[in-house]
């Protein structure tokens, strides 16, 4: 099972070499490993993830050459563009040119995107999104996994399941040596080469211990490692970088000051910005975005929250669909139509041709042809789940999640056959 292709070391300066697959060329950050030219490695995430040996990678590349290729092809003739449409909006036509070339559009042409009904737009608009995916991005996708090891939790968020009101709900949370297993049969029986480790805001994970934790995964595991465990004090993210860890998934939720003050009655917007600042600084790749249809969220809101999200100099977009929870405060609201939210991820790209778009769980539990539409629609990372069978029920965020009482070897091969049949390479190569 491969989630990378080997690339051969062509150049090093500092601790940024340039890496070549089959004859194209990408750049990755060195952190980890005393690397030569000539020397063959993983990236991930923009990062070197691993350093491997010549005989295995020859091997590898050797089974991924023709499909390399292959792929490749698929991609470029489905993202193809050509307008079959001849009485389109000039205006609206103005707006999609202008991205195709890479050019930014403004949030008043990013809202005029969002707020069309019309469906011949919104299909011009989806075929854009991929289009511009293709010709910045490439055909290459994200398929991180994700071990959600504690729904304890001491926030209040009026939108989540797991929130620390929420009494019905039983409470789990794995020891390191549990998460270290789930790692390293992540890592090395099914090959992911990016993983997130989420949880509630759960004091019980001493800071010390989570520290501890990275680094155990980072000798035993060689893995590109994503914290997902809310706000701790500033320090701890310093030393998880400094032990190993290089991405936080980490949302905002919302950037409109007075739903974010209405929904975590426990914590502030300012608060939450000051954390991705920081991560920023520290030197994260960071994934972060908000709640698609949230009650009382209008569409101006979701544009500012794309624009906030890109202006914050977010590596990957995380939006998620709100689904209603029975056993929160929002239990009454009803969750955005998955078009809408297949339409703001469109105008997402439009918004940042080269940032990663990720196809939320969230969205992937509305509609089971979610994950593909978003992929054909600007998306280009997907999020396998990893919890264990015993526990996943239990990281009860929202209702009738996609991930839970599915094998991992089951949304494996989902996942690799909806990648091959449209063209993308379960890989994720540097930048
Ligand atoms: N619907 C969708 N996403 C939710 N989350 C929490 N509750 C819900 C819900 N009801 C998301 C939050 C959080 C992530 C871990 O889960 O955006 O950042």
């Amino acid at each position: 099972m491969c989630y990378a292709i080997p690339g051969n070391v062509k150049s090093i300066a500092n601790n940024l070499i340039t890496i070549d697959y089959f004859g194209e060329e990408r750049k990755a950050r060195n952190d980890f490993y005393n690397l030569r030219v000539g020397d063959y490695v993983y990236a991930q995430g923009g990062f070197v993830v691993q350093k491997i040996d010549e005989k295995d990678a020859e091997e590898i590349l050797d089974t991924w050459k023709e499909l390399f290729f292959e792929l490749k092809e698929t991609d470029v003739r489905l993202s193809k563009l050509y307008n079959d449409k001849p009485n389109l909006d000039k205006n609206f036509l103005k707006i999609i040119d202008r991205a195709t070339y890479g050019k930014s559009i403004s949030r008043q042409e990013a809202l005029r995107l969002l707020l069309s009904e019309d469906p011949d737009e919104t299909d011009v608009l989806h075929k854009s999104a991929n289009f511009i995916r293709q010709k910045f991005l490439g055909n290459a996708c994200c398929v991180h996994g994700i071990i959600e090891f504690s729904n304890i939790c001491n926030c209040l968020c009026t939108y989540c399941g797991i929130n620390s009101a929420n009494t019905s709900l039983k409470r789990f949370s794995l020891d390191h040596k549990e998460i270290l297993d789930v790692v390293a049969d992540a890592v090395k029986r099914f090959g992911f080469k990016g993983i997130v480790l989420q949880s509630g805001e759960d004091p019980s994970h001493k800071s010390e211990d989570i520290i501890d934790l990275v680094k155990k995964i980072r000798e035993n595991s060689p893995v590109f490692i994503f914290l997902s465990i809310g706000e701790r004090e500033e320090a701890f993210y310093q030393r998880a970088f400094d032990a190993g860890a290089r991405a936080v998934l980490f949302r905002f939720e919302t950037s409109d000051q007075n739903l974010y003050s209405k929904l975590h009655p426990h914590s502030s917007l300012r608060e939450r910005i000051r954390y991705l600042e920081l991560f920023k600084d520290i030197g994260y790749i960071i994934a972060t975005g908000s709640l698609i249809g949230l009650p009382g969220q209008k569409a101006e809101s979701v544009i500012n929250d794309f624009m906030f999200a890109k202006d914050l100099g977010c590596d990957m977009y995380s939006f998620g669909t709100f689904i209603p929870h029975p056993d929160t405060p929002l239990s009454s609201h009803d969750a955005p139509n998955t078009e809408y939210v297949l339409k703001a991820l469109s105008v997402l790209r439009l918004i940042d041709p080269y940032g990663k778009i990720l196809v939320t769980t969230a969205l992937e539990s509305q509609n089971p042809q979610a994950r593909r539409l978003a992929l054909m629609g600007g998306a280009n990372s997907i999020m396998l789940n990893l919890t264990p069978k015993d526990y996943v029920g239990l990281y009860d965020i929202y209702p009738h999640r996609a991930t839970v009482d599915v094998s991992v070897e089951y949304q494996i091969e989902d996942a690799l056959q909806l990648l091959k049949s449209i063209g993308r390479a379960p890989t994720d190569l540097g930048i």
